[in-house]
C-alpha cells in the first residue's frame, strides 16, 4: 500500500510537470495570456507550478502511460475518469492548472479553471488515497516558512497566489470547502494568529462566521479583514496594490467586533423596536464570550452602537449568562 501511494505521488508530480511543460509550449498562448492577464509574473507562475491541461481527452493519459503508469494508477490519482460505457478519459481538459501540494512538498491533487465563463469554473481532483481535501490547505507548503507571526486565510487559489505575489507569504486557502476542524488544527501548528480574508459577498461573510467558531476552538487569535469595494483579496490587490492591503490587515477587526457588526447589519438601529431586538441578539452572542474582560469591552461597543448605557447592556448580558449557564 505504501508503494502504491508512492506511485501516486510520483504520478502527480509527473502530471504537474506535464501541465507545466504544456503551458509553455508556443501554441498555448491563450493560457499563458490568461495568467498574465490576471497579473501574474512568470516567477509567481513558476513558484506555484501553474500549468495547462490541453483540450484533449487523452493527452495526459498518453504521456503518463508512456512513462509506465497504469490506467488504474491514473484512475486512483483522480487524473482520469471513467465514462458510463467504461471509457477512460482525461479529467482536466482545456483548463489552467493549479497543483495542490502537501506540507511536505508532494503534489497530491489539482484544481483546474476554465479560461472563460463556462461552468464549472473550477474542477478539482476527487478524494484519493493521497488527497484528503479536508486535511490540506492550499499553499501551506510555502506559507509554513513565513516570518510573519500571523497567517491569512483566503477562499481561493487566485487570492492566495495574488497575496504571495504581493509579499504576503503566509496566505493559505481552505480549498473551496468551508474550513474544517482538521484544517484549523493544522493552521494552529504553524501560527497563533490568523486573519480571515474571505470574499466580500454574503457567502464569504457567512463562511467567515463559521470559520471563526472553528478557529477559536483551536485557541487561535482570530481577526477578520473586510475588503471594501472589491469582491476578493485578488481583485482588491489588483485594483489598489499591496500597501493598501497591508493597511486592511492592520485595520482588521477582532472576531467579536466582526460578529457584533454582522448582527447589527440585520437591524435598523434608527428604529427603537429594532434596537431592542439588536441588543437582545447581541447579548446572546456576548454571553458566549469566555473572557469576562472581552465580554465587557464588546458589550460596551454594542451599547454604544444602540445608544444605550453600558450598564443597561451589562444587565442584559448577565441575564443571558444566567439563561445559558
Ligand atoms: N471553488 C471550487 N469549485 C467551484 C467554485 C469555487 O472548487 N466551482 C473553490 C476554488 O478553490 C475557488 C474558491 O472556491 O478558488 C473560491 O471561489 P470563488 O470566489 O467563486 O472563485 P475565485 O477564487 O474568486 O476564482 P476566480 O478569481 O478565478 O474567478
Ligand atoms: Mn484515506
Ligand atoms: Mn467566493
Ligand atoms: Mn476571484
Ligand atoms: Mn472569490
Amino acid at each position: 500500500a505504501a508503494r502504491h501511494r508512492d506511485r501516486l505521488y510520483a504520478l502527480c508530480r509527473d502530471a504537474a510537470r506535464f501541465y507545466y511543460d504544456t503551458l509553455w509550449r508556443p501554441e498555448n498562448r491563450a493560457p499563458q495570456q490568461y495568467f498574465i492577464g490576471r497579473g501574474l509574473s512568470r516567477r509567481t507562475m513558476n513558484r506555484f507550478g501553474l500549468g495547462y491541461a490541453p483540450d484533449s481527452f487523452h493527452a495526459l493519459m498518453d504521456a503518463m502511460t508512456a512513462k509506465g503508469y497504469t490506467r488504474d494508477e491514473l484512475l486512483d490519482a483522480g487524473l482520469v475518469s471513467r465514462s458510463e460505457k467504461g471509457r477512460i478519459y482525461d479529467r482536466f481538459r482545456n483548463r489552467v492548472m493549479f497543483p495542490i501540494i502537501d506540507v511536505r512538498g508532494n503534489v497530491i491533487a489539482f484544481g483546474g479553471r476554465v479560461m472563460d465563463d463556462s461552468k464549472p469554473k473550477y474542477l478539482n481532483s476527487p478524494e484519493t488515497p493521497i488527497f484528503h481535501k479536508s486535511r490540506n490547505l492550499f499553499a501551506l507548503n510555502l506559507s509554513k516558512t513565513t516570518k510573519n507571526d500571523y497567517f491569512i486565510l483566503a477562499e481561493g487559489y487566485m487570492d492566495v497566489i495574488a497575496l504571495h505575489q504581493a509579499g504576503f507569504d503566509s496566505a493559505v486557502a481552505s480549498l473551496g470547502t468551508s474550513l474544517t476542524e482538521e484544517q484549523a488544527r493544522i493552521i494552529a501548528r504553524h501560527t497563533e494568529r490568523i486573519v480571515i480574508s474571505y470574499d466580500a459577498d454574503g457567502a464569504g461573510q457567512s463562511a467567515a462566521q463559521r470559520a471563526i467558531d472553528i478557529l477559536k476552538r483551536c485557541d487561535l487569535q482570530v481577526k477578520v479583514l473586510r475588503i471594501p469595494g472589491a469582491k476578493d483579496p485578488d481583485e482588491f490587490i489588483k485594483a489598489r496594490g499591496a500597501a493598501a492591503f497591508r493597511a486592511l490587515i492592520e485595520r482588521s477587526e477582532d472576531h467579536n467586533a466582526f460578529r457584533i457588526e454582522q448582527i447589527a447589519a440585520k437591524y435598523d438601529l434608527e428604529d427603537d423596536e429594532a434596537r431592542v431586538l439588536f441588543l437582545k441578539d447581541a447579548a446572546r452572542m456576548l454571553a458566549g464570550i469566555e473572557s469576562s474582560i472581552e465580554r465587557e469591552v464588546y458589550a460596551g461597543r454594542a451599547a454604544k452602537m444602540a445608544g444605550v448605557t453600558p450598564e443597561a447592556m451589562a444587565v442584559e448580558v448577565r441575564r443571558e449568562l444566567g439563561i445559558q449557564r
